[in-house]
């Protein structure tokens, strides 16, 4: 059985983008109130006295978007010191990135992933739900700021679009050759609110991997990553390219991951609520760690029986939850 030892904690529901793919611009979306999220004392509590102790080294930050949480270094400080943090990484739009790269580095982040799902100023607006100014550059200068610091892996994520980015694939992973850049090309899932799934549908990984191919070769990494891309490489690159090809195939078999929401229930799978604990109320009524700790070991030997199953199933959560509460 893999071991589940990565967790991937949203701070926030809220977004300052409004991806066509994730909330997009009039969705109506039921924000968690100020009181009901996760505070960062309850979080660090949850993290020392439950997740460590159970097995969890691995933290992943996101959102919504994770840099509008206030003191969002102080967190990242917090939990980077901790002596069984082996990885601490963050997933942004970037678009806050830039004034605060160096400060999140010197606090101990080391590792994190941007969505870039285009180098075109007008289609990224027109993905990300541009409200007036244009939003590229300020993310442009965010990814350069996280790479002069010394971010590492540096990933850019970019969800295809058939119909609006797919037509960028090269130029998106030609970002991968000069610098230590690792592009992954992700399958749209349809979640959430978006209706883009029915109008266009999806673009397979193995197709964008022979565009690919026929341009530069092609190599597949020996070493797979910690996460659910596939890595492979172009002949001579500094940087890889992942593939992540959750509507092509199946990699619930090698899931080494939980979620918390940013109101503190632990869900087992993106794409599942069954067995979800509402850890936030728990702690909030006193019950004590040990206890929290016992029903997270539960949760734990289900996983795979509920990753499984809901794949067989046809799915009833897949719908429901816009990936900006869940968390990505
Ligand atoms: P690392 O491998 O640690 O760098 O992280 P990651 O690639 O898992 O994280 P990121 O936040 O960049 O997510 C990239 C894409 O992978 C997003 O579209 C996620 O929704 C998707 N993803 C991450 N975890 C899962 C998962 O457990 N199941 C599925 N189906 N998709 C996932
Ligand atoms: N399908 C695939 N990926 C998605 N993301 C957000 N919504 C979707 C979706 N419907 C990706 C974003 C971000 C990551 C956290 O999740 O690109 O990089
Ligand atoms: Fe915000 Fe990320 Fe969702 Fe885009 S994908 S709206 S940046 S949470």
């Amino acid at each position: 059985m893999n071991q589940v030892d990565y967790l991937r904690i949203s701070l926030i529901d809220r977004c300052n983008f409004r991806c066509q793919y994730c909330m997009p611009e009039g969705a109506e979306l039921d924000y968690i109130l100020q009181q009901a999220l996760l505070s960062y004392e309850e979080l660090l509590t949850l993290i020392e006295e439950v997740f460590i102790p159970v097995g969890f080294t691995r933290f992943r930050l996101t959102g919504g978007e994770p840099l509008l949480r206030p003191r969002v270094v102080e967190l990242v400080g917090a939990i980077a010191s901790l002596p069984q943090t082996q990885d601490l990484s963050m997933t942004t739009n970037a678009f806050l990135l830039a004034p605060l790269a160096q400060d999140l580095y010197n606090a101990g982040l080391r590792r994190i992933n941007i969505s870039l799902d285009s180098l075109d100023p007008k289609t990224f607006d027109l993905i990300s739900g541009n409200r007036g100014r244009s939003r590229w550059e300020q993310v442009w200068l965010g990814i350069q700021a996280a790479y002069q610091v010394g971010f590492n892996p540096l990933k850019l994520n970019v969800v295809v679009i058939p119909g609006v980015n797919d037509r960028e694939v090269l130029d998106l992973a030609a970002l991968s050759i000069d610098r230590e850049w690792h592009v992954r090309f992700i399958e749209f899932m349809p979640i959430g609110n978006s209706d883009l799934f029915g109008d266009r549908g999806w673009v397979a990984s193995e197709e964008l991997r022979q565009q690919i191919r026929s341009r530069w070769g092609l190599t597949e990494s020996q070493v797979r990553g910690n996460g659910p891309a596939d890595v492979f490489k172009i002949p001579g690159a500094k940087g890889t390219l992942g593939f992540i090809s959750q509507m092509s195939e199946c990699f619930c078999d090698r899931c080494n991951r939980m979620r918390l929401s940013a109101d503190g229930w632990l869900r087992p799978c993106l794409l599942n609520e069954t067995g979800q604990i509402d850890l936030k109320t728990a702690l909030r009524n006193g019950v004590n760690p040990a206890e929290l700790r016992e029903r997270v070991r539960e949760l734990l030997t289900i996983k795979p029986e509920i990753n499984f199953k809901e794949r067989n199933s046809g799915n009833t959560g897949l719908y429901r939850r816009t990936m900006s509460q869940i968390g990505g």
